[in-house]
Formats: C-alpha cells, structure tokens, sequence
C-alpha cells in the first residue's frame, strides 16, 4: 500500500550572519515532527531554505561593498551549515534565487495579472525594511513599525497590487469555519481582530525603487515584492509552475506550515488569498508558534541579544540543545532562553534521570549475568505497574505528538523514566543478588529495565537523534523503529555493552560563572592604542568654530549610497551640510535631532551637492554615532 505523504515547512530565513537559537527553535520544532511522521511511516517531504530578495539584503550588501548575490552566496553555505549542525533531516532546500524559483514566481505574477487580481497603480504609505512589510498611516504604532517596533520610511512609488481585499470574506470563513486551519487557537483571534474584520486593502506586490529581486517579467522596472516572492517557494520548491511538477501533485497542499508568530499575517492572509486567486488548494494548516525570549524580548541581532546554537552545540551537544528547546516551553507559548534553566534540565533530565539510568542497568547486567540477561518470566506484583506505563505510554505520546504538544510528549516519557528508576529502588537488585535462589527474578528484573529503557529510547527519537542509537546499541536491541515502542516483550533477552557516557554532568555553579565571564569578555574587547596625532594649542583648537544645529530636512543622495543631504538650522541662519553616514542613519531618524557642525568650515562640492560645513560624529571601523547634545540647548550655541 502506498504510504500516505506529509508535507511540512519552515519559513524560508533571511539570510544573516548568524542565525540564533530562535531561528533553530522553530527548525527543531518541524525536524522533530518531521522525523516522528517519518518513524510513523508516512512518505515525507520536509522543506526549508533562504529569502534572498528585498532592500533589506540588498541595503546589506550594500554597506559590505559586495554585490546581493555575492553575499547572499557567501551566507547560505553558513545556514546549511547549522541545520547539519542541528541534525535538521530536510528533503529539500529552496534558495529564492534559483533558476526554478525565479521562473515560477514570473509564471504565478504572469497569471495573476491576466487573470486581473493583480492591477497596476500607485503605492504611498511607510514601509519597514527589517520586516519587508508594507503599513498604513493608521496602523504605525506611535509613528513605528507595529510588527518590530522600529522606524518606517515613507514610501511613494509606482507599484502592482494584488487585490487581497477581494478574498477578505472567504478568508474570514476560512478562519472561522475551519479551526483546523490556523493554529493554535489563539492567533484565529488576532488574525480576525487586527486584520481581517478592520478590512483588508489591496497589497502593493512590487517595488521599483530598488532592483534585488524578481523582475515582473512585463514590465521588468517592476521587481516582484519580497513576499510575494517568498510565499511561493512552497510550492516552486515542488516543481509547481514548471515541466516537472510531479512532487507539487504528490505532496501539495502542505499539511502545515510551522511559522513563528508574527508572520502568521502572511502565511494565514496573503498566503491563502494567493492560492485562491490561482485556484489551487490551501494548506491544511499554518502554526504559529511563540518565540524564544531572551531578557525579557525578542532575540534579534540588532538588539545584540542572541545566544549562537553553534557554541551551544559544542558545548553542551546537538541532543541536550534539541531536547532543552522542545521540552522547556509549550510550543505555542513564547518562552525564556536561559543557561541555569539548560544546564538544570541537562543535569536533572538528561544526566540524572535517563543517563544514569542506562549506566545503572548496563552495569548490573554487566555485573550479575556478564552483560546477557534473558526474561526469566519470574513476575512480582511490583512490576505490573511497570510494564502497564511502558505499554501506556507510546499511545499517550503519539496523541500529543499528534497535536505538537513536544513538551507534554516528552514529560510523559519522562513519567516512564522516572518510573524505571523508581523501580529499581523498589526492587533492589543488589539485595537480590545476595540470594542464590533469586537469581531469575534478578534477571527478570534486569530484563524488564532494559525493555523499559528500549521504549523510551524510541519514543525519544523524533528529538534526540543520536541518543535513541546510543542506547539502543548499550542495552543491545536487536529491532528498532517507532512501532518498536508499541510492544512490550519484543526480544527475549539483551546483551549489553557498555558505551561511553551520555550526558556528563555540569557543575553548574563553576559553569554560569564561565558564561558569564566569556560573555564580559565578549563585551569588552582589547582596543589597541591608536597612534596620537600631532599635540596642538589651545590657540590650535580654538579656531575651529563648533556650533548646535538641528536637522529640518534630510534625504539619500542618489548617486553617492553613503551621503545624506541635510538641511541644518543654526537658529541664525540655515545652511546645507552633505554628511557620510548613510549607512547608519536613515533620513527620517534625523529629522529634529540636534548636532554639532564644523561651522567655519571651508564649503565643498560632494557627488554634485554643495556642503556648508561638517557634522561631528563618533566612530570606528563598524560604528558611527552623531554627537548630539540635549534637547533644550539654544541653536547656534557654541561648543568648545
Ligand atoms: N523570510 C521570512 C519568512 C518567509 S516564509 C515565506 C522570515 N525570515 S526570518 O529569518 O526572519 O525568520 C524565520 C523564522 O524564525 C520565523 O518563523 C521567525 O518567527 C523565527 N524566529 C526568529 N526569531 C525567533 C525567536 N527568537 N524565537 C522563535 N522563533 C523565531 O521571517
């Protein structure tokens, strides 16, 4: 019989330098059902990649002096990298720049266009580049992106809209008449309340005021918007829109879309309204999983608060890290990262409970039967309860599987390791061992810890990947594989070997103190001295003429990616001041701000723009900073 398929995505990430651990906790999340569909015995396809298109990247580039495909080429590789690093088991990888990708997206903007859900018009609103997102006046938040919080540019440019408004009320029925396609609950709420019962507008789907991106092919000023772009890598990544679509027909539609909550918008709005307009089948599912908060926010490189799973991996091992994401919180809850929280969970769960529980057995068969012990059949009341939890607990585990409860799943099997080691407390082997006359029942009970540790270990498998073989090979499991779990009483006997140890314990006091001095370390790093310019007068210095300005105008010089053209008022006079630091400011951020200018500095000519003076900036080789003094001192003010 032909296996049943399962189609399951990640988001396609924007390539960045480092992806943190909240980037590998939503990847974790999909490889983990991913591998547990695949143990069930369906036929999966498991996708993910990169978003390569939009200003952002480009703007990226931009400022590193390389060309957007040379570094998003550059990254990738990184990216790869790390889902190996994590044991991510993905069939496909999609880069939004392939040949196939670019194609297909043409093809679906091609269609919507001639089918006239896309129409040509004018855009003007703000725009947040982080977010590649498009907002209205009256959806900023106090004049801020209200997805990120950070600042908006004002956008006016000739653009194609998708008429997403069109698709509003079977979007609302959608939502709620069909439960089970937006998941967890929660976010059918938000979705409804902010989004969908406000109003949709039609969506600007190109840009013209930058050229990273697919160009529509009609009219190829036009590049096709980010996420228009992006939302079809899950179906191009099957072949759809071109000769060989032969994976499209056998795994689309998806059977759920894993994405962190605030792109649920996208994947539960746009997404969906984009299938219908092209007549084909929505996914059956998008879950909105919460974020992985570090000190109280989100972990994001901007806000330099991100904990890199590489050292974490080396450190501390890919299981204990795929284990901590998918135990500590509920997934569709946010939760805290936090080092004292992973090493507990490894110390106690990991080392205590399973590790030592393994070693203990594998010693004991070891040492009473010389590493074989076979099922005696001599029962004691006291192993009822036992093997009833072992034979109760895959069922328990699948149900909450089934529903992506990863953390209660392993709780559960957690209750039956707890319950093996109780069991040894109970029966006390050592005791038994004294006795010539219990020398079946030690071995029952022997053999009756190894079948217990044999069903925990399979069930474990989804998460932890290489320890499931690791203790499969210490107590010598002959078969293994999900159904494995199911029965009690598999194989006759076991012949253990002792392995290495599998999770060694943290002392986590002498550990913490180690983070927390590697990370001042990080914080502080050793500046050279740089070499002294030559002593100068006060007579010297006195002759420079610094003076407190504001910022009334400002804007991007076109030709030139480094200089704004600011215009200054000195309170007595006005003047315009051609300024190097485009790449660390944007135009609107300036608007208001106070500065200090060389005043009687002689006027220059820069890229064709006159520069009355220079503004006083603090810098180095990654930084730059405008010195700005308070707000309520006087325009013209001196400052010496
Ligand atoms: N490129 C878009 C997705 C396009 S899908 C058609 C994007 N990329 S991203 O790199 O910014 O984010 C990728 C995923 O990582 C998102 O689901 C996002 O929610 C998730 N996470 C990023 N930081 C996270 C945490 N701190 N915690 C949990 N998940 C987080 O968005």
């Amino acid at each position: 019989m032909a296996k049943e398929k399962f189609y399951i995505t990640t988001p396609i990430y924007y390539p960045s330098d480092k992806l943190h651990i909240g980037h590998s906790y939503c990847t974790v999340a999909a490889d983990t059902i991913a591998r547990y569909k695949r143990a069930q015995g369906y036929d999966v396809m498991f996708l993910t990649g990169t978003d390569e298109h939009g200003q952002k990247i480009q703007r990226i580039a931009e400022e590193r002096g390389v060309s957007p495909q040379e570094y998003v080429d550059n990254i990738v590789s990184g990216i790869k990298d790390l889902w190996k690093l994590m044991d991510i088991s993905n069939d496909k990888f999609i880069r939004t720049t392939d040949e196939m990708h670019v194609k297909a997206v043409q093809k679906i903007f091609n269609t919507l266009y001639e089918k006239g859900d896309i129409y040509k018009s004018e855009y003007e609103g703000w725009y947040c580049t982080p977010c590649e997102s498009f907002w209205t006046e009256h959806q900023l938040v106090d004049g801020k992106c209200p997805d990120c919080g950070r600042s908006v540019e004002k956008t006016k440019e000739e653009s194609y809209f998708f008429r997403l408004s069109k698709y509003q009320d079977r979007l609302i029925d959608l939502i709620k008449n069909n439960p089970d396609f937006l998941q967890p609950a929660i976010r059918q709420n938000e979705m409804l309340n902010n989004f969908l019962i406000p109003g949709l507008e039609d969506l600007c789907v190109s840009r013209t005021s930058f050229d990273w991106g697919i160009p529509v092919e009609f009219d190829p000023k036009h590049v096709v918007y980010v996420w228009l772009d992006a939302l079809t890598n899950y179906i191009n990544a099957l072949g759809a829109f071109s000769d060989d679509d032969a994976d499209f027909k056998k795994y689309w539609p998806a059977d759920v879309h894993l994405v962190g909550k605030e792109i649920v918008r996208f994947h539960s709005i746009i997404w969906p309204a984009m299938l219908m307009a092209l007549d084909l089948p929505l996914p059956k599912q998008v879950y909105g999983h919460g974020w992985l908060l570090l000190d109280g926010g989100k972990m994001s490189k901007s806000k330099g608060n991100v904990v890199d799973p590489v050292k974490l991996v080396e450190k501390y091992g890919v299981d204990a890290i795929r284990y901590f994401l998918m135990r500590e919180m509920p997934f569709g809850a946010d939760g805290v990262f936090n080092n004292e929280a992973l090493i507990n969970r490894i110390n106690s769960d990991l080392a205590n409970d399973l590790g030592n529980l393994v070693s203990r057995t594998v010693s004991m068969v070891e040492k009473y039967f010389g590493g074989t012990c076979r099922n005696m059949n001599v029962a004691d009341t006291m192993d009822g309860e036992l093997i009833t939890l072992a034979k109760e607990t895959p069922a328990k585990v699948e149900a909450l599987m089934d529903s992506y409860q990863f953390s209660s799943a392993l709780a559960e099997i957690w209750k039956l390791i707890s319950r093996t080691n109780k069991y040894i407390d109970e029966t006390t082997p050592w005791t038994l061992a004294k006795d010539e006359s219990k020398k079946d029942r030690l071995e029952t009970v022997m053999y009756n810890l190894c079948e217990a540790i044999r069903i925990a270990s399979e069930l474990i498998s989804p998460v932890m990947t290489r320890t499931t073989p690791a203790i499969l090979a210490q107590i010598g499991a002959k078969e293994s594989g999900w159904n494995c779990a199911k029965v009690w009483g598999l194989q006759d006997s076991f012949t253990v070997t002792k392995g290495s140890v599998l999770f060694p314990r943290i002392d986590v006091e002498a550990e913490l103190k180690a983070i927390e001095e590697e990370a001042a370390n990080a914080q502080a790093p050793q500046i050279e001295k740089p070499e002294a310019k030559e002593e100068i007068t006060i007579d010297d210095f006195i002759k420079t003429e610094l003076r407190v300005a504001k910022v009334i105008e400002c804007e991007r010089i076109k030709k030139a990616k480094k200089l704004l053209k600011l215009q200054l008022d000195l309170g007595y006079e006005k003047r315009q001041v051609v300024s190097g630091i485009a790449q660390f400011y944007e135009p609107e951020e300036l608007i208001g701000k106070k500065v200090v200018i060389v005043a009687n500095l002689k006027p220059v000519k820069l890229c064709g723009e006159d520069s009355y003076g220079m503004i006083l900036c603090a810098s180095n080789d990654n930084q730059l900073s405008i010195i700005s003094p308070s707000d309520d001192m006087e325009l013209g003010s001196e400052v010496c």
